[in-house]
């Protein structure tokens, strides 16, 4: 990147160097090749990153079969499934929705927080309320399969986070455009099993998303009391200021869980970041954590490195 300042020398403005240009780009925690292919596809279509975003999350929010995101989330303790989602734009402009019950798409939902209202994050009752003013269908998001889930829980009842579940937890996605314009969102229906009004870190700013237009992005999955500790997605765009690579910024996240955590064996957090480069990385606690990548045309799934093998 070239740095300059403006003709009253106050403003540092960053101009690009091509062929440093590794963008457009998306990437997404887990292996969401569906949901990045049509984030990409967004981008292609000349939408925003923040569009593409949205449109990618919202394939993972109406699969039935995800456990961990909209429809089919596993419920909390009480049986009633509620969503964490937020997003923020390369203005630093912010928007959530938690606890939300009974609409499918809440990353939706939070940019119409973000555009329409005059707040940053509604929560429960009034979020539900503010979706359905806005057009959203009230809809039941437990499956059968989640029910049984449930049930199934109900007879040990123990608090207990699951590594990896399913391979598949928060869907966190950041994109940047082909003007390297950097957007991201994070939605998730949270912990398994937890306690009613639980929130995590998916949809909180700082934690479980960040972008700085100027210096990158970071989302982050796993058990999110420990991303809220750390407001880790907030700590690695920090530390790419700095100068770290999207990939030692997360791992330096990461470490600060492991080191601060006597019981981190027993839980999975992962970071991606992207820089304003368009340069990806990633990293997590456990092994068994993917990303996916779409770059160039191509829908990767990446293994980045992590912490300690299981
Ligand atoms: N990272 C999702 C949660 O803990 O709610």
């Amino acid at each position: 990147l070239i740095a300059c300042t403006d003709s009253e020398k106050k403003t540092v403005i960053v101009a690009e160097d091509p062929s440093d240009k590794k963008y457009p780009v998306v990437i997404a925690t887990w292996d969401v090749k569906e949901s990045t292919a049509a984030a990409w596809q967004s981008l292609k279509e000349g939408k925003s990153a923040l569009q593409a975003v949205i449109d990618g999350c919202a394939v993972e929010e109406a699969n039935a079969d995800g456990q961990s995101v909209g429809v089919g989330g596993l419920p909390d303790r009480d049986g009633r499934v509620t969503l964490d989602a937020c997003v923020m734009n390369e203005h630093g402009d912010y928007g959530a929705v938690l606890c939300m019950e009974n609409i499918m798409h809440p990353i939706a939902v939070a940019k119409m927080v973000m555009e329409d209202t005059p707040h940053v994050i509604l929560a429960g009752v009034g979020a539900e309320q503010f979706a359905v003013s806005q057009g959203f269908k009230r809809e039941n998001l437990l499956t059968e399969a989640s029910k049984s889930g449930w049930e199934a829980w109900k007879k040990t009842a123990e608090y207990k986070p699951i590594i990896n579940i399913e391979n598949h937890d928060t869907i966190g996605m950041l994109a940047m455009d082909k003007n390297g314009v950097i957007s991201g969102g994070c939605t998730t229906s949270g912990l398994a099993f937890k306690m009613a009004g639980r929130v995590g870190d998916s949809a909180i700013i700082g934690a479980g998303l960040f972008v700085d237009n100027e210096v990158g992005a970071c989302t982050a999955t796993g058990l999110g009391e420990e991303v809220l500790k750390t407001v880790g997605s907030y700590l690695v765009v920090e530390l790419m200021r700095q100068g770290k690579s999207p990939q030692e910024a997360c791992k330096e996240a990461v470490m600060r869980i492991v080191n601060k955590s006597k019981n981190y064996k027993d839980f999975q957090v992962a970071y991606i970041a992207m820089n304003k480069k368009g340069e990806t990385g990633a990293y997590s606690i456990h092994d068994g954590f993917v990303a996916t990548v779409y770059r160039d045309g191509k829908n990767t799934t990446e293994v980045p490195e992590s912490y300690n093998s299981l």
